[in-house]
């Protein structure tokens, strides 16, 4: 077979988030054994690439986004044969893995970080930022400064996350030569590439406080893929929450720059007022995701790629957020056929293909967020209620995610024998992988059969996308096109019956759905509908 140079448009990958897929060695904790023994069921639900958040050697103050020894795996999750395990069992079952790319910080722990801050004449200490005056005031995006003194050296360090965090100073050529050496190493082992965390970030400078999209980012990433990627048949996702479509579209448009698709946050910030941070509470209006993912999909026309995603470790569960978790199943299967044939490729999030969804714990003591802690203390010294302060922990705190997968209906939901760092979400009775199997209708056999589709038809990677009725706040019903197939793809998006003249399409045959469908001048879309149609042109098959 001819090798395919963009096989990663047409690869459903996969996120592990490790502290919470499967625990092998009952101490609470998952790992890369945990991981290994579950790669038969990613197989066979399709998975085609494996992203893999972070297993390096670390503090855990940020769950291992903290990194102290880029080469060694941490502990807790096993050891490096562990992981080369994990590498070659992936690529026998014919699947590929990334790994997280964090450097736009180290962990405090780190050699280079305990050297730099040991004297200011440490060979490292040019590896980070310092100043004698915490200026400019930079705010950091786990609350409270992102200075913080150091008084070994009587000097101020700088981190965009916490302050155990410290930000790697990119524009020291030598600390650049450290990381590409660090990447070939890893990419030498075998990994398929890499979801580089914050990535942006990198280009920053701080005096004319341009932080994300820098001036020197597209130098320092036309160096890396010099040095690193160029000639290597992998795939890159860039991280990259502070830039607008159309710049994610004209970055990975850009051969030189090594990154073949991004996360932006485009819709991320629907559910929050306008400038006040993530924390701030707006009701969700499903018309404006359906705006925003349509113009998403209108500038990638024009070359570029994009990632599709609702949810990962950082982001709520996609029921509780933009679904509806008294119509679980429905609303779980109406997001995944609506976001999922649009233009890009599809990331899922683990446990999503069961319907997952989020926790509301009493206490704040039950979390283990570093961001939602700090956030936590930060609101409540500044008088706000704590109710309100628990409310908008319940919709966006990082934890909602990251609670043990479901496995089944067991103590600990069969994820550990032993208390997990984190609480089980307490519907594990109800929600988990085992029920869902049996389920013909349920999350794991509906998105199995999609992701299916979606693999099959080539319209999904190369077809036109077209919105019909635009204006309808409640549907997103589109059409994907190219010179061999159509497909509409039918979603209501919220809980009311809504009719729809969708006569012009009779001749298109169902091929998924969660209500069986006529199409008609009246047809009835039920409460989170979701199907797919297709017409295939004659003269072809
Ligand atoms: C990214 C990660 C997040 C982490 C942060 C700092 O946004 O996804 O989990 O806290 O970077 O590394
Ligand atoms: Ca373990």
């Amino acid at each position: 077979m001819e090798k395919n140079l963009t096989w990663w448009k047409n690869a459903l990958v996969y996120q592990i988030y490790p502290l919470s897929f499967k625990d092998s060695n009952d101490d609470g904790i998952g790992d890369i054994q945990g991981i290994i023994s579950k790669l038969e069921y990613l197989k066979d639900y399709g998975v085609d690439v494996i992203w893999l958040s972070p297993v390096y050697q670390s503090p855990m103050d940020d769950n291992g986004y903290d990194i102290s020894n880029y080469k060694e795996v941490n502990p807790l999750f096993g050891t490096s044969e562990d992981l080369e395990l994990l590498i070659q069992n992936v690529h026998r079952l014919g699947m590929k893995i990334i790994m997280d790319l964090v450097v736009n910080h180290t962990s405090d722990m780190h050699p280079w970080f305990l050297d730099a801050k040991s004297n200011k004449n440490s060979k490292y200490r040019d590896y980070y930022i310092w100043k004698d005056k915490p200026e400019p005031m930079i705010h950091s995006i786990f609350s409270g400064p992102a200075w913080t003194y150091d008084n070994t050296t009587n000097q101020y360090y700088f981190h965009l996350f916490s302050k155990r965090q410290p930000d790697l100073n990119w524009q020291n050529p030598k600390l650049r030569e450290e990381i590409y050496e660090m990447i070939n190493w890893w990419l030498d082992k075998g990994i398929d590439g890499f979801r580089m965390d914050v990535i942006e970030l990198i280009g920053k400078d701080i005096d004319s406080g341009k932080l994300g999209d820098g001036p020197h980012l597209e130098k320092y990433l036309h160096e890396m893929n010099e040095r690193c990627f160029k000639g290597r048949d992998i795939m890159n996702v860039g991280e990259m929450g502070g830039i607008s479509v159309k710049r994610a579209q004209e970055l990975t448009s850009n051969p030189n720059l090594g990154l073949h698709m991004t996360f932006q946050f485009s819709h991320l910030g629907i559910d929050e007022i306008e400038g006040k941070g993530k924390w701030a509470l707006k009701d969700y209006e499903p018309i404006k995701l359906k705006e925003i993912l349509s113009n998403n999909n209108n500038i990638f026309k024009n070359g570029g790629w994009n990632a599709l995603f609702l949810s990962n470790h950082d982001q709520p569960r996609q029921i509780s957020r933009f679904g509806d978790e008294k119509n679980r199943i429905r609303s779980g299967q109406m997001l995944f056929t609506m976001l999922y044939l649009q233009r890009g490729t599809p990331y899922v999030y683990m446990g999503e293909e069961i319907g997952m969804t989020g926790i509301k714990f009493n206490h704040i003591e039950q979390y283990k967020d570093i961001e939602t802690i700090n956030y936590y203390h930060e609101a409540i010294k500044k008088g706000i209620p704590e109710k309100e302060v628990m409310q908008s922990i319940y919709k966006k705190g990082r934890d909602n995610s990251r609670t043990p997968f479901q496995w089944n209906d067991k103590k600990y939901a069969g994820f550990s024998n032993h208390k997990p760092w984190l609480e089980v979400n307490p519907n594990y009775h109800e929600v988990n992988l085992e029920n869902d199997l049996k389920n013909p209708n349920g999350m794991y056999h509906y998105t199995k059969k999609l992701f299916q589709i979606r693999k099959k038809l080539s319209v999904f990677v190369d077809g036109d996308f077209e919105v019909l009725f635009k204006e309808c706040k409640n549907t997103f019903i589109y059409l994907r096109k190219n010179t061999k197939t159509q497909v509409l793809v039918i979603t209501n998006m919220t809980n009311s019956t809504i009719t729809k003249d969708l006569s012009r399409f009779k001749k298109f045959k169902m091929i998924l759905g969660n209500d069986q469908l006529k199409l008609n001048e009246q047809t009835i879309l039920n409460p989170y509908h979701a199907s797919v149609f297709v017409k295939e042109e004659e003269n072809d098959n």
